[in-house]
């Protein structure tokens, strides 16, 4: 019986992961959940799974997620500092789900206390980078990754004899937009973006997929998660998302993950692992698949790409403002407030407009976080 935590309880890995939960009930005890302003859906998952506290960030829901609660044993808390202290509880387990940003203080907490955290929310990672690792590394916590290609890697990356590893893979799906021309995408709306082919997932990641910052995102966490060197990273389009990733070694031996796109797989993973969780969703039928294919990342017509690598190797500071400006340049896109193509646009003119600097604390990625949000929300 191990006991959890789930930061982002009503998003679409918090759900997945609750999924895998009321399947696994004998297996797990529900420390707390944790949500923005879903008080609704946050309420009825905290009765579903007996959990013992529910918090909600938004603190003027405060008293709607009590009385949602009412007649329950269920303790209620809310506002951000809430949510870390939630984090600090003495779950075996953390799930880090929270989207973006507003991940890292509870994810932060989490890690400090030394507690494994199954780690979705890439963008903490993508900020504080080698801060979080260390703080992992000198609290004897673990991180398991949760998005399917660095589970993936997880899986097949021999970490007792790195120097094997001559470079990991990445896989792509190239998103909604693969095959739309720069036309196309400059008048595309939020409902095409968020559309994916393969994948069901919350609005932001599915904003970055059509982007494809996601996939550079994703580069980025790889170099945080794994002994690799930048140029050891490469992404290959493989749009029909069932090799979640490869590692090939030094003798020229490809190794592999595979498996229908769906979340619970690597959720269950990072709950279970080294253990597996039996899991009765759709298995792979590769016969009925008959073929996979595999193309060239186009980074001239995904610049975010290129974005995301040479904010990977010139360091620091970088990878938090880009983080950052994406964050808050997609949701400017979802409200309509800027063009599909403003995104990246915006991320690169932040970048350029703040001092390039080491990142040595937490205090300083949470600077770098404000200011990259003010000179973003400026270019909006
Ligand atoms: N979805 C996927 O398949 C997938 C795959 C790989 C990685 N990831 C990563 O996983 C993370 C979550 O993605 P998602 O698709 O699940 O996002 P999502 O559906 O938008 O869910 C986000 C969750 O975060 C909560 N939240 C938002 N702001 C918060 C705050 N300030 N304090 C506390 N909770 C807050 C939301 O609560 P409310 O619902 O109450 O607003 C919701 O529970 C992202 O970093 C994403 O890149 C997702």
């Amino acid at each position: 019986m191990h006991s959890i935590t789930i930061l982002g309880s009503t998003g679409s890995i918090g759900m997945n992961t609750v999924k895998v939960l009321e399947s696994h009930r004998n297996n797990f005890k529900v420390e707390a959940l944790v949500a923005g302003s879903n008080v609704q859906a946050l309420a009825r998952q905290a009765r579903q799974l007996n959990a013992s506290l529910a918090v909600i960030s938004n603190k003027s829901l405060y008293n709607e997620l009590k009385a949602e609660l009412s007649g329950s044993n269920i303790k209620v808390e809310a506002g951000s500092d809430a949510v870390v202290e939630a984090a600090k509880l003495p779950s075996d387990i953390v799930m880090s789900a929270i989207v973006g940003a507003a991940g890292l203080a509870p994810t932060m907490a989490a890690l400090s206390r030394g507690a494994r955290v199954a780690l979705a929310n890439k963008e903490c990672l993508v900020c504080a980078g080698s801060i979080m690792t260390d703080v992992a590394k000198a609290s004897g916590a673990t991180i398991i990754p949760v998005d399917s290609e660095h589970s993936a890697i997880f899986q097949v990356f021999d970490f007792e004899q790195p120097q094997n590893v001559e470079k990991i893979i990445l896989t792509a799906s190239g998103g909604p937009f693969r095959n739309m021309t720069f036309e196309q995408m400059r008048v595309a709306t939020p409902a095409q973006a968020i559309a994916h082919p393969n994948w069901s997932m919350g609005e932001k990641i599915s904003v970055d997929s059509a982007t494809m910052m996601n996939k550079g995102l994703e580069v980025i966490e790889a170099y945080h998660l794994f002994p690799v060197t930048p140029n050891q990273i490469e992404v290959v389009v493989h749009p029909e998302s069932v090799v979640h990733s490869f590692v090939e070694y030094i003798d020229g031996s490809v190794l592999a993950q595979l498996g229908t796109p769906d979340m619970c797989t690597p959720i269950s993973l990072a709950l279970a692992w080294p253990g597996r969780l039996p899991l009765s969703h759709n298995k792979l039928n590769l016969a009925e698949i008959g073929k996979l294919t595999f193309n060239k990342i186009e980074t001239d017509r995904f610049p975010a790409i290129d974005l995301c690598y040479a904010a990977m190797n010139k360091g620091g500071n970088t990878a938090a403002i880009l983080s950052t400006a994406n964050e808050i340049a997609v949701a400017a896109f979802l409200q309509e407030k800027i063009g599909f193509l403003d995104i990246v646009d915006i991320v690169e003119k932040t970048i350029s407009k703040i001092k390039h600097s080491p990142l040595t604390s937490i205090e300083q990625v949470i600077s770098t976080i404000k200011e990259a949000e003010e000179v973003a929300l400026g270019l909006v």
